[in-house]
């Protein structure tokens, strides 16, 4: 689908965020290896999620779901059925990879397929690991799904320092260690996004700047009433949104503010940006707050590497604010952006480009020469069937002076299928 979109005369109103994609998948994987009923509320009807939900039933875990809330019966650590098809994950790297590392631990033989997307992205990382501790796990060249899962003779423990900053690649191992009588420990030396930890509270001790974090059989998975709170990554496109445009007026209710995945909020802080947090709670185990964002004159700035994994989902659309900062903005350290769901890297230096930026693209990252008084051509930009992409792409012609046309615009489906009727809704008050 081509979407058109109208510059807009001012961004305005309250929107209530769509569920977490990474709190979603999390609740509903743990919620079936515990041993009996979870409740999770406001459960995300975005197609990852439902990726992860439909492979959970084709496993034998009964999942009961009405609107956003899912009844999920857990069968336990050893309860699995052999499914007797492949285990389709979609477009869900998450799925995947986390899903890869329960049933590469339990032992169950089984397939894991995905779209063409998923399939081009490399699986090396947890294939590596998780043979490692003794799991049998194959994949196309040794590096891509399909993954076949076999029985095996027991999980090892091992002390795995996470060789890339990936929260995907954490959990997948920890998830693994469930399994295995003595502890496998993550070193985590970069921080990344926390809900499995937080959520099955495994144990975790400080080490160096970072942390090990621990998971073994003996870590008891209890059922749970999970609340999923808004998307932090959801409300990034607004944050800067609202940053960039004169006329805008934002609320955004109940976004979810764990520390390790609001390092977007920081930023634009620093850059400048006029937000301001109120009614700080807790969904669950998550912080919740919400954000009222307007707009200002941004600054431009040097991302510390170190940051990266803190806002890995959010730098396509903190390159579009970097646009509009008075001066010259660099991303490094950034190379984990070209595995996504597309080069995310090259795809963004594509859409910035058609829009007339000043940009240098570089091997790991980028360098924005932004300018306040930039507005972005209007032009047909192609979203690779990435989410990100075609959202980033979206917040851009929001400030173009004619109308933009975004290639794949259904893909924001991936994780927040109420965008374009939010974007027309903003536009429209
Ligand atoms: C996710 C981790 C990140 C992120 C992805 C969701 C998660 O991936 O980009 O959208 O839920 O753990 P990596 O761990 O590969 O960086």
């Amino acid at each position: 689908m081509i979407q058109k979109t109208e510059p807009a005369k001012k961004l305005a109103g309250t929107l209530v965020m769509p569920p977490d994609k990474s709190i979603s998948h999390r609740s509903a994987l743990f919620a079936a290896i515990s041993s009996s009923t979870s409740i999770i509320e406001n459960y995300s009807t975005a197609a990852d999620p439902q990726s992860t939900l439909s492979c959970l039933r084709q496993l034998g875990v009964s999942v009961h779901t009405e609107d956003q809330r899912v009844e999920i019966k857990g069968v336990g650590r050893d309860g699995f059925k052999i499914p007797d098809a492949p285990l389709d994950c979609g477009n869900s790297g998450t799925t995947m990879r986390l899903l890869s590392g329960i049933l590469a631990g339990a032992g169950i033989e089984c397939e894991l397929i995905g779209d063409d997307s998923l399939s081009a992205r490399t699986m090396k990382r947890i294939i590596d690991p998780l043979k490692e501790m003794g799991c049998a796990i194959e994949g196309r060249e040794q590096k891509f799904a399909p993954l076949k899962i076999e029985k095996h003779s027991g999980v090892k423990p091992m002390r795995y320092p996470l060789p890339i900053a990936s929260a995907q690649l954490k959990s997948c191992v920890l998830l693994a260690g469930l399994f295995g009588d003595e502890p496998t420990e993550v070193v985590e030396a970069i921080p990344t996004r926390d809900h499995t930890e937080r959520l099955l509270d495994l144990k975790t001790e400080p080490f160096g700047t970072g942390k090990i974090i621990q998971s073994s059989r003996s870590d008891l998975l209890p059922a749970q009433n999970y609340q999923v709170p808004g998307d932090f990554s959801a409300a990034a496109f607004w944050l800067v949104a609202g940053s960039i445009h004169p006329e805008a007026e934002l609320e955004l209710n109940q976004v979810g503010m764990n520390p390790s995945r609001t390092g977007a909020y920081h930023i634009l802080e620093e850059m400048g940006a006029n937000l301001t947090q109120t009614n700080s709670a807790f969904a669950g185990k998550e912080p919740v707050a919400d954000i009222r964002i307007r707009p200002a004159q941004l600054r431009p700035i040097e991302l510390d590497p170190k940051l990266i994994p803190n806002c890995i989902d959010e730098l396509p659309v903190l390159m579009v604010a970097m646009c509009f900062a008075d001066g010259k903005s660099v991303i490094s350290g950034a190379e984990e952006l070209r595995h996504k769901e597309t080069d995310r890297l090259s795809a963004m230096a594509e859409i910035l480009n058609s829009a007339g930026a000043e940009i240098e693209l570089q091997e790991d990252g980028i360098i924005i020469y932004g300018d306040p008084e930039f507005t972005p051509r209007p032009a047909r930009f192609n979203s690779y069937h990435d989410h990100r992409m075609a959202m980033a792409a979206a917040v851009l012609s929001t400030r173009s002076v004619g109308i933009c046309e975004i290639e794949g615009a259904e893909c924001t489906s991936i994780s927040y299928p109420q965008f374009w009727t939010h974007l027309h809704e903003l536009t429209q008050s």
